[in-house]
């Protein structure tokens, strides 16, 4: 990879430079998913790839909010959210809740869960309604840590993949065929 010093590695006492840092994490595959929440009666939702399980005993998932965000305040003030993984031909639609200012509910269905929270049913593989445990200040991030209420499984396909900064899929494990 370009950004990527020739040995590999930056000196231990080096500054991190942070495109060099984006490049480094863009190896990381990751799933992508919407996270939503109702607020006041209305849905909100950002797409999101920092997300990870962290318990199982208790349930617990962490998401990661930038603090640029003008959606991610309204969801940690709601104290409930919803992580919805993505399929992979979910990319506009993922497209559109990581675009600022877009109008992201106008033309997406959604169901609600246990807690009221919006499901994307009929564009993910699963949701994770999950109830805000605690918040850590991390930079120019907060981490969320989740409890998870209740789990929704909405279909079988393949996963929105984010790697190198660009949207790809997997082909599930032999023997375990999916739309
Ligand atoms: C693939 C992908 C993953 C993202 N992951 C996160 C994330 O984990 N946390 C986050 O705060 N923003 C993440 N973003 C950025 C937000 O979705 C984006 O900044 C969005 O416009 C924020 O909207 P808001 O200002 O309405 O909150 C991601 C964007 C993309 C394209």
């Amino acid at each position: 990879m370009e950004a990527i010093s020739e040995s590999g590695a930056s000196r231990p006492d080096a500054t991190i430079d942070p495109a060099l840092f984006r490049a480094t994490l863009s190896q990381f595959a990751t799933g992508v998913t919407v996270v939503t929440a109702m607020v006041d009666g209305t849905p909100m939702g950002v797409a999101a790839n920092a997300f990870t399980s962290v318990s199982l005993d208790p349930p617990l998932i962490l998401v990661c909010a930038g603090k640029t965000s003008d959606t991610w305040p309204h969801i940690r003030r709601s104290g409930v959210f919803a992580v919805n993984v993505l399929a992979h031909d979910q990319e506009t639609l993922c497209r559109v809740f990581a675009t600022k200012g877009a109008p992201r509910f106008d033309a997406v269905d959604y169901t609600a869960g246990v807690s009221g929270v919006p499901l994307l049913a009929a564009n993910s593989l699963v949701s994770l309604e999950c109830a805000i445990d605690n918040e850590l200040e991390a930079g120019d991030h907060v981490v969320i840590l989740g409890r998870v209420i209740a789990l929704h499984s909405h279909r079988r396909g393949k996963p929105l993949v984010f790697f190198e900064s660009a949207y790809t899929s997997i082909r599930p494990a032999q023997g375990r065929a999916r739309s």
